[in-house]
């Protein structure tokens, strides 16, 4: 019998249409686009107006976006997982709010926090679905409405972010394709660095918890940049070598987009050159688990049958990981993207 691979078999996006650039963010801190470009790499991001929209928003309209592409109905998705660290609330999960916004009425859903490696971890868990045989499509979406826990009177933490996601659809083939290995870590000792202190059981909202701005992101930039450069480089050199990849058999690095020395410093590690390296930090900024998902929508007209790529995040937790994806499908075929 031969074994079942979770094929990705397609790619729906969606960021918001208002776009906050790095001159705006100038009036509101004490901050210059040259900063920000060194720096980080990010020229602007995306932020979602709108009363009462959260990340259902965005991954509704992405889900949406796929079920058309591959034109599934809504109604054969067997389970749908989002990795978010800004669900609409903090019950019921933002998966079951998609679901039934999409229509995916006989689907199990979930959401999966793992902040900028939700989407690594979610997309392992559901490949082992498909895997297993017991599930023929599964979504797996990665989205974050960041800028409902971002301060913006904060300039180490404003400039950085961005609201976005995507999400992949998942099903099973016996072709030499899909999802064919992962490493995920997860290091707890990395909380004091990154993290949102209240709204939680341990510091629920109180006004001196708003008063004292706990419910905004907290980041120690420096130490957090040092572990991601090691970390997310070691765990996609150890993918590579265990599969027999050399940087010449790699044809794609996806990595997370939170700063483009940490995505350049990955690469050179691992011997990709910088065309072979997916970038779109430039016009989102970090959209926490929505960086690779969008990362596929931007460069699906680009991807081949048989292409070779390594995932790569690292993010609060701290969390990190590598996968390494066979891509199923031409591209092109399905895309206006170039
Ligand atoms: O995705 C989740 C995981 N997160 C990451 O991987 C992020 C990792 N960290 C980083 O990417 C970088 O540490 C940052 C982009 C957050 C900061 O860059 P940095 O090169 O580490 O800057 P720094 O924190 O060492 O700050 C350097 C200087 C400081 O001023 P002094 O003390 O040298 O006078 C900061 O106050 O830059 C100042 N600074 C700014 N200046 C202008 C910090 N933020 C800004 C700003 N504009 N927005």
């Amino acid at each position: 019998m031969k074994t079942i691979q979770a094929a990705i078999t397609g790619v729906g996006g969606y960021v918001p249409d208002y776009i906050l650039t790095n001159k705006e963010l100038e009036t509101m801190v004490d901050t210059n686009d040259e900063w920000i470009t060194t720096r980080t790499g990010i020229k602007e991001r995306r932020i979602l107006k709108g009363e009462g929209l959260g990340t259902s928003y965005i991954v509704t309209k992405a889900v949406q976006e796929l079920l058309q592409k591959t034109k599934t109905d809504p109604k054969e998705i067997d389970a749908i997982i989002v990795a978010t660290v800004t669900p609409d609330m903090p019950f019921p999960a933002t998966a079951n709010l998609v679901a039934d916004q999409v229509g995916a009425t006989n689907a199990f859903s979930y959401d999966l926090s793992a902040a900028c490696s939700g989407f690594l971890y979610a997309l392992t868990t559901g490949a082992k679905y498909i895997e297993s045989g017991s599930y023929k499509k599964v979504i797996v979406a990665g989205a974050d409405k960041m800028s409902s826990i971002i301060n913006y009177k904060d300039r180490t933490t404003c400039v950085i972010f961005g609201d976005g996601g995507g999400a992949v659809l998942l099903e099973p083939t016996t072709e030499n394709v899909g999802v064919r290995d992962a490493i995920l870590r997860s290091d707890g000792s990395g909380a004091v660095y990154l993290n949102m202190k209240a709204g939680g059981s341990r510091m629920p909202a109180t006004h001196a918890s708003v008063d004292a701005n706990l419910h905004y992101v907290f980041q120690d930039g420096q130490p957090v940049f040092k572990f991601a450069v090691t970390k997310m480089a070691d765990v996609s050199a150890e993918i590579a070598e265990r599969n027999n990849l050399k940087g010449e058999d790699i044809q794609w690095l996806v990595p997370h987009q939170a700063n483009k020395r940490i995505i350049d410093a990955t690469a050179s590690r691992m011997g990709i050159s910088e065309e072979k390296v997916m970038m779109n930090i430039e016009k989102y900024g970090n959209t926490t688990a929505g960086t690779i998902p969008l990362l596929f929508w931007d460069y699906e007209g680009k991807l081949k049958k048989g292409d070779n790529l390594i995932l790569a995040a690292f993010g609060g937790g701290f969390t990190w990981g590598a996968i390494y994806v066979k891509w199923a499908y031409d591209g092109a075929a399905v895309t206006n993207k170039k």
